[in-house]
């Protein structure tokens, strides 16, 4: 299937490892000029190296701290002086999760900073990306949430109420837009294989007297498809709806879960 990717100017944010990472690696593998960001650029140089191994294209890089207001400036610029013309065809945004624990576990500074991270930050990069799209009339932009977002996860507060702030804002921004060429959607990961759901296993374990590996175990039981998901399934949905392939999908959620969010809609 031609996707239509080729040549096509896109930014993925978080992505020296996990989703973000497998996210770059299958658009890089559709032919897209591709600028990477995540804030540590030892991690992002070697995920850089794998792309252009696996796929021929070298990967620009945007380093910062996208909850900094002013590194995520900095990524910004460092991405627009980057691409042709300086304006994108695809963002997908994506950071690290913020910590677990219930309300009463979390100060009011970890409340902040879990804005900052999730919904500050889609915010300020569809503020700097949105005009140049909107300007040639085609734009993909896909923010990564969750299934939390379905079906909340109870000892991940702060991921299910920034995030569905960040669903609330996508959606609007497609109603907005999606008559001037742009789409606008959520991808939700289940319980899937990387670094993140490794320290949620752990954290589990802590709190149950349990190990990670018992806890991982346990939520395979739980989905349906009997097994956790790997990084490069929510990359094929990705690439579906960065690409042509999904001119007339937007304002929409979709799980990647292997049917863990049992509701009907
Ligand atoms: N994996 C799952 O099962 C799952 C399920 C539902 C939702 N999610 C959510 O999906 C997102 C990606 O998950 P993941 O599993 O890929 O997480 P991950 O393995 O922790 O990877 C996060 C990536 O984001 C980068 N990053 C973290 N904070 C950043 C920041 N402030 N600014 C820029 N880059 C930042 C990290 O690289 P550096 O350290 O180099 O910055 C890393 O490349 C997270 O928000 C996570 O909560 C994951």
């Amino acid at each position: 299937m031609d996707t239509g990717l080729k040549g096509k100017r896109v930014l993925v944010t978080g992505a020296s490892s996990g989703l973000g990472a497998a996210a770059a690696l299958a658009l890089a593998a559709e032919g897209a000029e591709l600028v990477i960001n995540s804030r540590d650029r030892g991690k992002l140089e070697a995920t850089a190296s794998k792309i252009e191994s696996a796929t021929g294209v070298k990967p620009a890089l945007a380093v910062g701290d996208l909850a900094d207001q002013s590194q995520r400036v900095k990524v910004i610029l460092a991405a627009r002086e980057q691409v042709r013309e300086g304006v994108l065809d695809v963002l997908v945004s994506n950071t690290g999760g913020p910590p677990p624990g219930a309300f009463l576990d979390h100060s009011g500074e970890a409340w902040n900073n879990a804005d900052k991270l999730l919904l500050d930050s889609a915010i300020g990069l569809t503020r700097a990306f949105l005009p140049g799209m909107l300007e040639q009339s085609w734009g993909r932009l896909i923010y990564i949430t969750s299934i939390a977002v379905l079906q909340p996860v109870d000892e991940l507060i702060l991921s299910n109420t920034y995030r569905a702030a960040v669903t609330g804002f996508c959606k609007t921004v497609s109603n907005t837009y999606a008559g001037r060429g742009i789409t606008a959607n959520c991808v939700c990961p289940g319980y899937t294989a990387t670094e993140r759901l490794v320290n949620l296993a752990r954290s589990r374990a802590e709190q149950a007297g349990s190990t990670a590996e018992q806890v991982l175990k346990d939520m395979a039981a739980e989905i349906p498809a009997g097994r956790i998901g790997k990084p490069e399934e929510l990359a094929s949905l990705i690439v579906f709806l960065a690409g042509d392939t999904g001119a007339y999908i937007t304002g929409t959620s979709t799980p990647v879960d292997g049917g863990l969010y049992k509701g009907l809609l």
